[in-house]
């Protein structure tokens, strides 16, 4: 794996490298083996890292970045902090956190649940929902790849006080740093309580306000009426009707719904 990073040095600066292993890189610029610059800047913190193709994307991409304005950097990092620490959120009665081992077998039950994946079109109709994308050996192992690669942040959404396992809700489909899909799904037993609408409007927000997000979308197939009734209440604009739209391995009439930053929600 190549990586191109930012470093934030002691006195605000930014210092842009690359490296194949990107710890070790930054503990080197810590012990003072990383170079002139930071040995006189040190310490220094991850700002900010992508994962790039091979080392010569790698360089053509620390170039560019670069040459890019301390402002741009910042606003670079800004978006990027998401993807340092994972981003725990609480709401009125939930929290938003990272999927942990003593989810697995709420999360397998939810998963296989035929009601739970009816909408969800993960399923081919008249078949038994089977998940194909359990790459990893645990779901926790797949999502905290996905977050490494920032290719998706998945939340697991649990009650507040218990720390039960009620759902999940995720940001993913990132394109040009300024767009990203919403996903959401809560088990059976905790529908009809608020919970979906209560995380979404935070996953909204955090997208917004923290992530610096302009466009957010949802899919939601025909025929969801529940879903539908929350992402309008959160306030997406129905953009249209995608009709025979492919989902994953099917295809299904759904509904494209969109919201802006600019957007009252
Ligand atoms: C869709 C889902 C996330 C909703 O979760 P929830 O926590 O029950 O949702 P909320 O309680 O926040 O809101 C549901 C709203 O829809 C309304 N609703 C429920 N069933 C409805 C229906 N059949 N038709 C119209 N509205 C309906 C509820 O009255 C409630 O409205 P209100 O808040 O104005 O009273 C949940 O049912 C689920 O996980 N479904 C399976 C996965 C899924 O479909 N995910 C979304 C994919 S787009």
């Amino acid at each position: 794996m190549v990586y191109v990073y930012i470093l934030r040095c002691k006195d605000n600066s930014l210092y842009c490298g690359w490296t194949n292993d990107l710890q070790e890189r930054v503990l080197a610029h810590n012990e003072g083996r990383g170079g002139k610059y930071t040995r006189s800047h040190a310490p220094v913190k991850l700002a900010y890292y992508e994962i790039c193709q091979d080392k010569s994307a790698a360089l053509k991409r620390e170039i560019a970045i670069k040459a890019l304005t301390k402002a741009q950097k910042e606003e670079l990092i800004k978006m990027n902090e998401a993807f340092l620490n994972f981003p725990e959120i609480e709401t009125d009665r939930l929290k938003l956190r990272h999927i942990a081992a003593k989810d697995e077998a709420a999360y397998d039950e939810m998963t296989y649940d035929y009601d739970v994946n009816n909408f969800w079109a993960c399923y081919k109709p008249g078949e038994r929902f089977v998940h194909e994308g359990k790459e990893a050996p645990t779901w926790e192992a797949q999502y905290a790849e996905k977050y490494r690669k920032k290719s998706m942040i998945n939340w697991v959404i649990a009650d507040k006080n218990t720390d039960e396992f009620l759902g999940e809700i995720f940001l993913y489909k990132f394109k040009n740093k300024y767009q990203a899909e919403v996903g959401y799904r809560l088990k059976k037993a905790v529908w009809g309580k608020g919970y979906a609408s209560e995380v979404l409007k935070a996953a909204l927000d955090y997208a917004f306000s923290k992530m610096g997000m302009k466009r957010i979308e949802v899919r939601c197939l025909k025929g969801n009426d529940a879903s539908r009734h929350v992402i309008e209440k959160c306030g997406f604009v129905l953009e249209g009707t995608v009709r025979n739209g492919a989902i994953i391995d099917i295809f299904y009439d759904y509904y494209l719904y969109g919201m802006l930053d600019t957007d009252e929600r």
